[in-house]
C-alpha cells in the first residue's frame, strides 16, 4: 500500500477520464467531437494551461445530471483510495456547470451523494472546496457565492482557478471578504503561469490560507521566506506542472529546492485524468526524478495532513498523521 496521504488540490471535473466521459455522452445523448477515447487522448497534448482548459470545459458537456457528479466522484474516490489517499479536499466549478445550464444544485446533490458514503466505502475522508472561475467577473462570483448558501454546510471553503494570467487576485477582494464573513476557509490558486507578485496579492488581500501551486514564488526570494516563516502550505503538483509547460521535465521540478527552503509543500494531481496520473503517481514520479529519500517522502505526506483542513477533526488528523510516521516503506 503507498504511504497514506491528504491531496488538497484537485479539480473532481479534473478527474473525468476518456472512458466515462464516451459513457456519459451516450447516455445523454450529447456528441462529442473525438471518435473515441484514444481520439480524445491523442487531443492531451497541451501546450499552455490555456490550451488546457479549452478541452476540459468542452469535455464537460457530458456532466448534466446528479448521478453524473456522484458517478463522476466514485470514480476518483476509488482510484485515489487505491493510491493511498486518506483525505481528500475536492475542489468544483460551479460556474462551469450553471453556464451550460446544469443548476448548482445538481452539481452539489450529485457530488455530496458521492462524498456521504465516501469513508464508508472507500476509507476517505472528504471536504468541499468551491471554485470561482478567475477569467469571470467578481460579480458572477458572488452571485456564484450567493447561490451555494443554502449548502454551506457542506463546503469547507472557496478557490480561485482558470486561466490566471490577466487576472490577479484582487479583482476578487469582495467575493473572499464575504466568503470569511461566511466562516468559510480560503485558497487561492497563485503563481502557476502568473508571477510571485500573485501570490503576495493572494495572501494580502484575499487572505488566503494555502496557496495552489505557488512555484513561481521561487522567484522572489523574500516571498520565499515569508512562506516559510508563516508555514502558509503551497499544494504543487508536478505532473501538471509537466503537462501544462510549466517545467519542461519532472527533474526540473523546485520541489527539493522548495523543502531545502523550509516551505511546507504538498504533492496532489490537479487534474489526474489529464494529466498522466493520480496523487500516488505524483509521489512516485518525483521520488524517480529527483531521488527523494524515504524521509523527505514521509515528510511530504506528514505535510499534507498538517496543511489540511481538519481543524475541527484533529482527533482525525492526528490518527492520518500516526499512520504516516508507522509507515513502511518497501524496497
Ligand atoms: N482548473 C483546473 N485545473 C487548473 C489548473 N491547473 N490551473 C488553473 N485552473 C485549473
Ligand atoms: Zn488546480
Amino acid at each position: 500500500m503507498p504511504v497514506p496521504k491528504a491531496e488538497l488540490h484537485l479539480h473532481i471535473e479534473g478527474t473525468l477520464e476518456p472512458e466515462l466521459a464516451f459513457a456519459l455522452a451516450a447516455r445523454n445523448g450529447v456528441t462529442l467531437p473525438y471518435a473515441d477515447t484514444d481520439a480524445l487522448r491523442e487531443a492531451y497534448r497541451f501546450s499552455d494551461l490555456q490550451s488546457f482548459l479549452d478541452l476540459y470545459y468542452g469535455l464537460m458537456a457530458v456532466l448534466r445530471t446528479a448521478e453524473d457528479f456522484t458517478e463522476l466522484a466514485d470514480a476518483y474516490l476509488e482510484r485515489a483510495a487505491a493510491q493511498g489517499v486518506r483525505h481528500a479536499e475536492i475542489f468544483f466549478d460551479p460556474q462551469a456547470h450553471t453556464a451550460r445550464g446544469v443548476p448548482i444544485d445538481t452539481v452539489i446533490e450529485g457530488l455530496t451523494a458521492s462524498l456521504d458514503r465516501a469513508e464508508e466505502r472507500y476509507g476517505v475522508s472528504t471536504r468541499l472546496i468551491m471554485c470561482f472561475l478567475r477569467d469571470e467577473s467578481a460579480e458572477s462570483a458572488l452571485a456564484t457565492l450567493e447561490a451555494a448558501e443554502p449548502y454551506l454546510d457542506r463546503i469547507t471553503g472557496v478557490g480561485l482557478d482558470s486561466a490566471e494570467v490577466g487576472h490577479p487576485p484582487a479583482k476578487f477582494r469582495e467575493v473572499y471578504e464575504e466568503a470569511a464573513r461566511l466562516g468559510l476557509r480560503r485558497v487561492a490558486h497563485a503563481g502557476e503561469e502568473g508571477p510571485a507578485a500573485y501570490v503576495r496579492e493572494a495572501l494580502d488581500v484575499l487572505g488566503v490560507e494555502r496557496i495552489d501551486h505557488g512555484l513561481r514564488c521561487m522567484d522572489d526570494p523574500d516571498l520565499v521566506a515569508r512562506l516559510a516563516r508563516e508555514r502558509v502550505p503551497l499544494t504543487l503538483c508536478p505532473l501538471s506542472n509537466v503537462r501544462l509547460r510549466v517545467i519542461d521535465t519532472l527533474a526540473d521540478h523546485p520541489l527539493r529546492a522548495m523543502m531545502s527552503a523550509g516551505l511546507l509543500v504538498t504533492v496532489n494531481s490537479d487534474d489526474p485524468a489529464y494529466f498522466g496520473g493520480y496523487a500516488g503517481d505524483n509521489y512516485d514520479g518525483v521520488r524517480d526524478a529527483l531521488g527523494l529519500t524515504q524521509d523527505q517522502l514521509r515528510e511530504l505526506a506528514r505535510n499534507s495532513f498538517l496543511a489540511s483542513f481538519l481543524e475541527d477533526e484533529e482527533e482525525r488528523r492526528e490518527r492520518y498523521l500516526a499512520e504516516v510516521e508507522a509507515y513502511e516503506f518497501g524496497g
